[in-house]
């Protein structure tokens, strides 16, 4: 089973309760929000308000991925203003076993991410605490770039390993993500496909239809 998870971070801010409701209603599953703070990526993007904002509107998943250095200072609040999921990343907490465990321990779902220099290695040792791998596509911190494709190794490897012994964990790819990208991702083992700019630029029905259709 496939999952598109269209990235908030792309959308029209002004426009941005109305154009999630059109995501919601073409029936996708997931919804990526995407929260950076100026240190551990360059760019300061949203957060906790905005969070709060969707989850009162939206039946979504939360699939809320922190770019956040220390992110065991959030974990409380965020799934309290109604998380379903949270992502951290390995490269910016050094306590990555506790913060897994607090996440699910409140009820939450489990996610690490990996930067393009980070080998997929670096996630092994926490694989019984995960409920979803994500292997940045892109150098985390802004939308619009262009997909790394010296990943796809990573993406196979990562896929290589979840079949073998976790075959419950997800497999999540963000950045760049495109329909002329997408079907050779979920070749290799890709399941949870964040997408931004390809989904909230233009006609943002017909962009998640033509996602959905080739899925
Ligand atoms: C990048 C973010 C992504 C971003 C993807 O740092 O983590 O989720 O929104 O945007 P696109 O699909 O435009 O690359
Ligand atoms: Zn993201």
């Amino acid at each position: 089973m496939n999952y598109l998870c269209p990235s908030i971070l792309a959308a029209d801010f002004w426009e941005l309760g109305r154009q999630i409701a059109i995501v919601e209603k073409a029936g996708v599953p997931y919804l990526h929000i995407d929260v950076m703070d100026g240190m551990f990526v360059p760019s300061i993007s949203f957060g906790m308000p905005v969070l709060e904002c969707v989850r009162k509107k939206s039946k979504l998943f939360m699939d809320v991925h922190m770019m956040v250095k220390n992110p065991e200072r959030y974990i409380e609040e965020l799934i309290q203003l109604g998380a379903d999921g949270v992502t951290i990343h390995v490269e910016a907490c050094d306590c990555i076993t506790e913060t897994l465990l607090k996440i699910r321990e409140l009820g939450a779902k489990t996610g690490l991410a990996i930067n393009p220099e980070t080998p997929v290695s670096a996630v092994f040792p926490y694989m019984e605490l995960v409920d979803m791998v994500l292997v940045m596509t892109v150098h985390p911190g802004f939308g619009g770039q262009k997909y790394i494709t010296g990943c796809f190794e990573k993406i196979r490897e990562m896929r290589h390993v979840i079949n073998e012994s976790y075959p419950e964990v997800k497999l999540e790819i963000d950045g760049g993500v495109t329909l002329d990208n997408l079907e050779k991702n979920l070749e290799i083992g890709a399941n949870v496909i964040v997408t931004g700019s390809a989904i909230f630029k233009g006609d943002i029905e017909a962009n998640v239809q033509e996602f959905l259709k080739r899925m």
